[in-house]
């Protein structure tokens, strides 16, 4: 097994693909879509193409408007099969890929691609946004959803209560240097099954992304918008708007490399 296939999500398909289902998971239909296709704008662009890196079973492409083009990658197969299953258009099309090796995609032409929840799975990111780089128009934009890099870091970060102050305050163990953090994928089904996750700080996405060809144009912090009832409601409330959960970049494609 290869280091790039040991992040596959393969051995946890068949949980993924339920969990995601034909809406996506609660954080995929109230918080990451609504947002991620506002900031696409989709809409206003002529002959949108879009190149999803990562796709998993293929959420992004059930949301997508009609008559958008699309090609959703994954190292994954079964995760690659399922989405065929799902999908309606005769104009998605889904493809087993590695997206850190030089992707088999002849066109050079997409106006957007997105990598969703998926980059800190993958080993050797700046190879990622190279090869992308390669199949976007000039101009063309990256939209990169990650769980917050700065407060979200598996086994490093929590929440925790000051009783003073009456606050539930998030700590962050550690920031700065890289981790490789096997992550447990369900719980109690089946204890064996883990995947990895890669933690880096901010500043290392702004530097590949530079060296990739890209510039930044953009930044969003999400929140939950999930809400507490009962005695710590107030406090669980205030530090879910202080924390965000995710972060999006969102990055043009330039020449100037
Ligand atoms: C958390 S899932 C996210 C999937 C999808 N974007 C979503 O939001 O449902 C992470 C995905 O990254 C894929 N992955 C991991 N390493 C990869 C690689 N080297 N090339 C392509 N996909 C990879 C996994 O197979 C898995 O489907």
């Amino acid at each position: 097994m290869t280091r790039q296939q040991k992040t596959s999500w393969e051995s946890s398909a068949k949980w993924y693909d339920e969990a995601v289902g034909e809406k996506g998971h609660y954080y995929h239909e109230h918080v990451i879509f609504p947002n991620l296709l506002r900031l696409m704008g989709l809409a206003k662009t002529s002959d949108p193409k879009v190149l999803d890196v990562a796709c998993g079973q293929g959420i992004l492409a059930r949301q997508l408007p009609k008559g958008v083009i699309y090609t959703g990658i994954d190292i994954s197969p079964s995760l690659i099969q399922s989405a065929k299953e799902k999908a309606d258009k005769k104009h998605h099309r889904f493809l087993v890929q590695d997206a850190t090796l030089q992707m088999v995609l002849p066109e050079r032409d997409f106006t957007h691609a997105t990598v969703i929840l998926a980059l800190q799975n993958i080993e050797g990111v700046l190879q990622v946004l190279k090869n992308i780089h390669r199949h976007l128009i000039p101009g063309g934009k990256l939209f990169i959803v990650l769980n917050h890099p700065c407060f979200r870091i598996p086994r490093q970060s929590s929440w925790g209560i000051d009783e003073a102050k009456k606050l539930q305050y998030r700590r962050v163990d550690c920031y700065l240097s890289p981790l490789e953090i096997p992550i447990q994928t369900h719980p109690g089904k089946n204890d064996a099954v883990q995947t990895l996750s890669f933690h880096h700080p901010l500043m290392s996405y702004t530097k590949w992304l530079k060296e990739a060809g890209f510039v930044i144009l953009e930044i969003e912090e999400w929140i939950s918008d999930k809400k507490s009832t009962g005695a710590k409601a107030r406090m669980e409330n205030r530090s879910r708007e202080e924390f965000p959960l995710f972060l999006t970049l969102v990055c043009k494609h330039s020449d100037l490399v």
